[in-house]
């Protein structure tokens, strides 16, 4: 019989910053599929494993329909109705018309483009750096450094004038930062909504050099721009700028793994992937089945929401050797951390030009960099934020 979690954790093992919550690690071992009251009374499923969470994201048979979601792993929402995804916000549509809208997309965002960029997010680093040095020997890498490098690279993409960057900065950070109560969250949501609804429209009569001004070539409406461009924004900064800063923490945990990468500057590329594996900071999404599917030697029945755990996917030591180990020299690559199918991250190759970039400058312009307080006293979100990472991080360095 298949074994079955009863919650989803809301915290991980103290001490133990970097791995999945212990919970879910246990469950993988029980097997890679679980059964998963959820707290409304519905028989979900909790996937663990790295081949059956890869295998139903490439089934279009399990739908990201945001209508369908109507079970919250954590919450009884009742009886309510889900109302489908607003128009252009295509992470939770099917196709044909996820393509409608990812599709001339998909040219802007290729590693050639993304190459194009790195002299940019290299200067945009650069001026951090010269920043927080002027201001130092010590910082909160967050606020100096990790959101704000994404911040402004989404900000270009999508054309964002520069004398709006602050507002909308602001605007974004409250409404993905996850750290405010309901109303003040939806006022800033909302808020960002309206920005960009006028910036559509503003791009539409002025074009510029970004993607939203040469999407105003295509049949979108307004409305769906708007709705392409929140995604963009959504899905853009926050995963980035955690990636940055608990990336950064890890490092400064495993210090041999850190001294590696010093002395070694071609290890970057493998030390990005591995850091995307090993933190794997958007760390559960959820499918629903449209019919009755064969999964793992069950039958998961038409209409059962099945929450997928990219986390231990990516610890799954069917999968990967050693998997609680951060390697940077490892082999075995093919994570999950960008997801894979037809959902998988538009904004890989951008996120890793981010992440090669920024994290070799840092370590090269302070390298005593260390953690200005105890490692159990930095502050981690909790397990309920969509996307995990630090909230602060306080470091120093030899003036
Ligand atoms: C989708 C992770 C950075 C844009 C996704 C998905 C994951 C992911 C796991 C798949 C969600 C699913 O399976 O339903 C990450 C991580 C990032 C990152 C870990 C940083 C390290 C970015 C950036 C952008 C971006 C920089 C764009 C500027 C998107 C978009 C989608 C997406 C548009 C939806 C794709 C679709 O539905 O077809 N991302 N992402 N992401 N990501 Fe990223």
């Amino acid at each position: 019989s298949l074994h079955t979690v009863t919650t989803m954790p809301t915290e991980r093992q103290p001490g133990c910053p970097f791995d999945p919550p212990k919970e879910l690690i246990q469950a993988r071992e029980h097997g890679p599929i679980s059964r998963f009251p959820f707290p409304d009374g519905h028989e979900g499923r909790l996937v663990t494993g790295y081949d059956l969470v890869r295998s139903v994201l490439a089934d279009s048979r399990f739908s990201s329909r945001k209508e369908l979601m109507r079970h919250h792993p954590l919450v009884d929402l009742g009886e309510i109705e889900v109302p489908p995804a607003p128009p252009g916000e295509f992470l939770l549509m099917d196709e044909p018309q996820h393509s409608r809208y990812r599709k001339p997309l998909v040219g802007r965002f290729t590693v050639r483009r993304m190459r194009l960029l790195t002299e940019r997010v290299e200067q945009v680093t650069a001026e951090h750096l010269d920043a927080m040095e002027k201001a130092g020997p010590s910082a909160d890498l967050v606020t100096a450094f990790a959101k704000p490098i994404p911040s402004i690279i989404i900000c270009e993409l999508l054309g964002v004038p520069y004398e709006d960057r602050g507002f909308f900065q602001e605007h974004i950070d409250t409404f993905l930062g996850g750290e405010v109560g309901d109303e003040e969250l939806i006022a800033a949501y909302t808020a960002t909504q309206q920005y960009l609804a006028e910036l559509v429209v503003a791009k539409r009569a002025n074009p510029t050099d970004d993607v939203l001004s040469e999407l105003t070539d295509s049949d979108l409406t307004d409305e769906e721009l708007r709705g392409v461009a929140l995604i963009l924004l959504s899905a853009g900064f926050d995963t980035t700028a955690n990636m940055l800063a608990l990336g950064t923490f890890a490092l400064l945990r495993n210090p041999e793994q850190l001294a590696a990468l010093r002395a070694d500057p071609a290890l970057t590329d493998k030390a990005v992937e591995e850091l995307l594996r090993y933190l794997s900071v958007a760390k559960t999404f959820m499918r629903t089945a449209l019919e009755d599917v064969e999964l793992g030697g069950q039958t998961i029945k038409a209409g059962t929401t099945v929450i997928l755990s990219y986390a231990t996917a990516n610890r799954d030591p069917e999968r990967f050797a050693d998997p609680h180990t951060l390697d940077l020299q490892r082999q075995d690559g093919g994570h999950l951390a960008f997801g894979h199918g037809i959902h998988q991250c538009l904004g890989q190759q951008l996120a890793r030009v981010e992440m090669r970039v920024a994290l070799p400058a840092l370590l090269n312009r302070f390298p005593t960099l260390r953690l200005a307080v105890p490692a159990d006293e930095v502050a981690l979100r909790p397990e309920t934020a969509d996307i995990y990472g630090v909230k602060s991080l306080p470091v120093t360095w030899d003036a």
